[in-house]
């Protein structure tokens, strides 16, 4: 009898030296142990030739055996499982940190042309809008640039080759050309948006560009508040201490000019961009050509008006001393997060 004791302590300390090491062990570990046909079955049935005095101690041994068995088991099985969820990543832990989500940031563009239109609102101008493609008729023709005219040499463009007379548009100019069809004077918009032109003709490094067209029509509008206008944006906009005017030519204005902020010679990098003469050009501008007035069906003897079409590329260059137009368009966001405080 003291052999099924003996017996029975025996597997009570092999069992306590098992340590599976795989799922497939584990299952092997509770076949032999806690099976229908396992160890711990076996031995107690044992029971019946126990006597009756050590009855209680063998139910007590085989308790324990039991209870082990099964305790190895359950812990083992759960530890695996854990293991496998988390290969899957399905662990979930509840107390750990949450993902950050990425805040994105604005672009360099996006915030000079917010710059731009809020000086803008400030003096009355409100926001108007276009398409990108556009007509030949608004982009050109409108705007006093008919068919044969040599300007348009300076603005080729794409053009849709299955809509004859559509085309991405050069300029905001054909902006002015809409609502001057379809609002009555006074007349004050601003219209930010995108313009295309053959990089392998323009000088721009791109196809693609950002301008700001202005426009301002009522009775008696002279080039004094032209002038007026541009020299109060170019210092809320750079603090820029004088601008200069330049005489230059446009087919939709008639005077025209080129605007210059003064910005220096006392750095290299102002010497750079000015082209050691201190001077940045940063728009066209000029009195809206009285045959502009008349094509989009408003009283040229009545009104006068002035417009002017600025880059945002080359101002958010200066604003923000960035050295390569070509980093704006690069998306590179190491580069791009810079500018997430500015505005
Ligand atoms: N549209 C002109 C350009 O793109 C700029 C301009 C706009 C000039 C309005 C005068 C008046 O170069």
């Amino acid at each position: 009898m003291s052999d099924i004791f003996a017996q029975a302590q025996q597997t009570l300390a092999t069992l306590a030296t098992e340590s599976p090491a795989t799922p497939e062990a584990l299952e092997t570990f509770r076949i032999h142990y806690l099976g229908s046909k396992g160890v711990v079955k076996a031995l107690m049935e044992e029971m019946r030739n126990v006597p009756n005095e050590r009855k209680r101690e063998y139910g007590q041994l085989m308790n324990s055996l039991k209870q082990q068995a099964e305790e190895k088991y359950q812990t083992l099985k759960s530890g695996f499982e854990a293991q496998a969820d988390n290969a899957a990543g399905l662990a979930l832990d509840l107390t750990a940190p949450g993902e950050p989500l990425p805040v994105g940031s604005r672009h360099p563009v996006a915030v000079t042309l917010n710059r731009i239109v809020e000086i803008f609102t400030r003096m009355g101008f409100s926001v108007a809008d276009g398409p990108e493609i556009e007509d030949d008729w608004h982009n050109f023709t409108a705007m006093n640039t008919p068919e044969d005219h040599p300007a348009r040499d300076m603005q080729d463009t794409f053009y849709v080759v299955d809509a004859p007379g559509m085309l991405l548009r050069t300029h905001t100019s054909p902006v002015q050309a809409r609502v001057m069809q379809h609002r009555k004077p006074p007349i004050r918009i601003i219209a930010p948006g995108r313009v295309y032109r053959n990089e392998t003709i323009s000088t721009r490094s791109h196809a693609q560009f950002h301008q700001v067209e202005g426009l301002y029509i009522d009775e008696g509008v002279s080039f004094a508040d032209l002038k007026q206008t541009l020299l109060y944006f170019a210092q809320e906009m750079f603090g820029a201490p004088k601008i200069r005017l330049r005489p230059s030519f446009f087919p939709f204005t008639e005077p025209s000019a080129e605007m210059d902020i003064w910005l220096g010679m006392d750095t290299e990098k102002n010497y750079r961009l000015t082209k050691g003469t201190g001077w940045l050009e940063i728009l066209g501008c000029g009195m809206v050509d009285p045959q502009v007035l008349e094509n989009c069906g408003i009283d040229s003897k009545k009104y006068s008006g002035f417009a002017f079409g600025m880059g945002i590329e080359r101002q958010a260059l200066r604003l923000y001393e960035i050295g390569d137009i070509r980093l704006l368009f690069e998306n590179d966001v190491r580069f791009l997060r810079q500018f997430s405080a500015a505005m």
